[in-house]
């Protein structure tokens, strides 16, 4: 199956200043690059919201998705609300109090969506989470927001980490196959790998971080999404692709 993962839209009201940067045709450049790609899934991988959760941005995202007839699901990021993103994305029956983490499976292939909208898997979901991995036999690709490594970012390591990694690390590790994780919030293409675990963080269609400084300093904006394939045999394979020009 072929994947094509967007994040970090960081899609404001219309009127915010956003830096110089046209997010809502970023993100219509992006869809546009992710329809030829002919995706199976598309997926939406937090921080729809420029700044907090907002039930218009998210019905603009939902509007936009909808019109392109290609299944797709979505996370949130620490800049979005799960409750009003749930709501909007007719995902409200899957809430876990107000948390929105869930698992779907295509054909053979199970993929594990978690929910680190405040900073920390929460204890709750670490219990679901090894439960779900304790079933399953194979390798798996998961889903989230925040890498549950270092990134290698320092800016974002310092600053904006995934609170609890440790723990979650040690769930990771725990399972005795291979765990492909794809996450946003970093705005870098970067993979990271320790143990079981190879973690791809995929730029943003807002702008990229300038990963070797410690201080928050944009290097490009060039924008982009990530491809990821998954073949019948469980490889999985991904590329992350820019989209032409924008790079000022
Ligand atoms: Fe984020």
């Amino acid at each position: 199956m072929k994947i094509v993962q967007i994040t970090d839209l960081h899609i404001a009201n219309e009127g915010t200043e956003t830096f110089g940067v046209d997010v809502r045709q970023n993100f219509l450049d992006v869809l546009k690059a992710a329809k030829e790609l002919l995706p199976d899934l598309l997926v939406l991988s937090g921080d729809l919201c420029y700044d907090t959760g907002d039930q218009h941005i998210y019905q603009w995202i939902k509007a936009r998705l909808d019109f392109l007839k290609i299944p797709y699901t979505v996370i949130s990021g620490n800049h979005d609300e799960p409750g009003l993103l749930a709501k909007t994305f007719d995902m409200e029956h899957m809430l876990v109090g107000d948390e929105l983490y869930f698992k779907r499976a295509f054909g053979k292939h199970v993929i594990l969506f978690l929910e680190t909208s405040k900073g920390i898997v929460s204890e709750g979901q670490l219990e679901w989470l090894s439960h779900e991995l304790d079933h399953l036999s194979n390798d798996v690709v998961i889903f989230m927001h925040h890498p549950p490594l270092i990134g290698g970012v320092p800016h974002m390591d310092i600053n904006y980490p995934l609170q609890n990694m440790e723990e979650v690390q040690r769930l990771f590790n725990g399972f005795p196959h291979h765990i492909s994780i794809f996450c946003g919030h970093y705005h870098v293409e970067k993979v990271v790998c320790s143990g079981n675990l190879t973690v791809h963080i995929t730029p943003s269609t807002y702008f990229q971080m300038d990963w070797h400084q410690e201080n928050f300093k944009v290097d490009h904006y060039q924008v982009a999404l990530r491809e990821i394939v998954i073949r019948e045999n469980g490889t999985v394979e991904s590329t992350v692709i820019y989209l032409p020009g924008n790079r000022f």
